[in-house]
């Protein structure tokens, strides 16, 4: 498994692959990794012959006073994660090598990047956009893996490869979850035992909405209503958001169907959580 910090050395390894005729898919990843990464690392192995890893805190997606410093840094442990799981290269730049100094150039995906974490995360999905525009340009993968998980993330970045012709083709992988329904996350190890079992809270939450809408419930507001009274159970557990909206543009809906989105995100402690659940066919 290679390990490259510069752009150019990244270049000149896929452009290798390129030549040979081989296809790559890239997992971009801010480290601290777990099994819903290697989720995504697990497809892109299925799905190309050279998978890239890129692994870097990205600063511009971090609020000031969000935990950008003290985000998990586990580099060692990451790569042996990812060695045995057959992953080609590894791209761990600097933070200057992505944004050398009097870096100005972002990209921004107006409307959809102010929407559910990008309301209460004023800038976020303009920092994962930008690097992950980067990352698409510096690798040039045929395909790139993102978790349903940060189904935010999923909206942006989709419309922002539609709106600017990038040449690679999106796969969303379904969210990885500890057995007791909770979304595995870099930041759970922020969690006391306590907190962790308040977190559940969420996965349950969006559980009752689901069996809501199963048994034939449609609008928003009593689907909401029903996940808001399973979250109120946990009165330790502050709401940012709970929402029922279109995936693509993430606007609310008055009514939801097949393939809705309901997203929750809430503050567990200092510890901020999102889960989500695509509504699933309904037979009758
Ligand atoms: P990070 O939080 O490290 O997540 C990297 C990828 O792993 C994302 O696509 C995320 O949705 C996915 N992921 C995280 N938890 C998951 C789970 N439980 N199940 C399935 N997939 C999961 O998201 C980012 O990094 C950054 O914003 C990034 C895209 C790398 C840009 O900096």
């Amino acid at each position: 498994m290679l390990i490259l910090n510069t752009i150019a050395a990244v270049r000149a390894a896929v452009s290798e692959v390129r030549a040979g005729g081989g296809s790559i898919g890239l997992v971009p990843t801010l480290g601290a990794l777990h099994a819903g990464h290697l989720s995504l690392v697990r497809a892109a192995k299925a799905g190309n012959d050279a998978v890239v890893v890129s692994i870097f805190v990205n600063p511009t997606q971090f609020g000031p006073n969000e935990d950008f410093s003290r985000y998990p840094r586990t580099f060692e442990a990451d790569c042996a994660l990812l060695e045995p799981e057959g992953v080609d290269l590894v791209f761990a730049p600097a933070v200057e090598e992505i944004y050398p100094e009097g870096a100005a150039t972002f990209v921004s995906v107006t409307g959809i990047e102010d929407r559910l974490d990008g309301k209460s995360r004023p800038g976020h999905f303009r920092g994962v956009a930008t690097v992950v525009a980067k990352l698409f340009h510096i690798v040039a993968p045929d395909r790139a893996y993102f978790g349903q998980k940060d189904a935010a993330q999923v909206a942006v970045l989709r419309r922002m490869v539609r709106d600017l012709d990038i040449p690679v083709e999106l796969a969303v992988c379904p969210i990885v979850r500890e057995a007791d329904g909770l979304a595995l996350s870099s930041r759970n190890r922020y969690l006391s035992d306590e907190d962790r079992q308040r977190a559940l809270v969420l996965s349950r939450a969006l559980r009752r909405a689901e069996e809501l809408y199963l048994a034939g419930t449609v609008s928003s507001n009593s689907l909401l209503d029903g996940a808001r009274g399973v979250l109120a159970s946990e009165p330790e557990v502050r709401i940012d958001y709970l929402a029922a909206v279109d995936p693509l543009t993430l606007e609310d809906l008055a009514e939801v169907g097949s393939g809705s989105l309901i997203a929750v995100a809430a503050w567990v402690g200092t510890t901020r959580l999102i889960d989500d659940v695509v509504l699933p066919p309904r037979l009758f």
